[in-house]
């Protein structure tokens, strides 16, 4: 199978002083197309590391990432951006959206970044993407207008506007009740149902009982 995201022996060192962090020490993985991977693990194991290497917003210091069979690892930031923009869906801690632009904005700029004809005829049109992510009574709404779960919706939103194989998320419900953390379970779902594959960090339980596969972190390795 063509797997669009696979990660082989991946390490990544920080230095503070004479201080050494190994964040990954070896860590591989691959997802395959409509698959929901939920990485847990206890604060400090390297999940937020892991998902920065694999979304090529981090370089890792040892092994290699592909996306969509192209390597986006050992590249410049500005090649690792553009593979990103292409393949790569990334939901945000801190929400991905831009302060002074709506909701609906926000999915404008993302596209316009697009230029690849065929690309963008085969987006699902900007009010139906909205109404799939339940965010279209919203689509005017500035980001500090949002709730919670609205932020997490319209981030979501962003996040999957260029239609990307992979959707990376770091805990992105980590500020929701149970509730609301259901609704963006079940975007994630939909999201892998039309064949994209998903790699959430989470402590939550909830979010771990809605994955088809649970990575395990301890110390910058998988311990199952
Ligand atoms: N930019 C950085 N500089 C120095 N140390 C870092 C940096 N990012 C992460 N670390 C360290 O790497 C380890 C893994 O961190 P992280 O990936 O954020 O774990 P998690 O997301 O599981 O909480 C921690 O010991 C953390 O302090
Ligand atoms: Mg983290």
């Amino acid at each position: 199978m063509n797997m669009p995201i696979i990660a082989r022996d991946l390490y990544r060192f920080f230095h503070a002083g004479d201080e050494e962090t190994l964040a990954l020490r070896g860590v591989s993985l691959a997802v395959a197309p409509g698959e929901i991977v939920v990485v847990v693990g206890p604060s400090g194991s390297g999940k937020s590391t892991l998902l920065s290497c694999l979304a090529g917003l981090d370089d890792p210091d040892g092994g290699v990432v592909h996306i969509q069979g192209v390597r986006i690892s050992r590249r410049p930031e500005r090649e690792r951006t553009e593979l990103r923009r292409k393949h790569i869906g990334v939901v945000y801690q801190q929400w991905n959206l831009l302060s002074h632009l709506t909701v609906q904005q926000n999915i404008q700029v993302v596209r316009s970044l697009i230029h690849d004809q065929t690309v963008k005829s085969r987006l699902v049109p900007i009010p139906d993407l909205l109404t799939e992510l339940q965010i279209d009574h919203r689509a005017g709404a500035y980001p500090q207008r949002l709730s919670g779960g609205e932020s997490a919706r319209a981030a979501i939103a962003v996040a999957v506007a260029a239609d990307p194989a992979v959707l990376i998320a770091d805990e992105p419900t980590g500020e929701l009740d149970q509730l609301t953390e259901n609704a963006v379970l079940g975007l994630f779902a939909s999201q892998a149902a039309r064949g994209v594959a998903v790699i959430v960090a989470s402590h939550s339980p909830n979010v771990e009982a809605a994955a088809d596969r649970v990575i395990r972190m301890r110390d910058g390795a998988v311990a199952s």
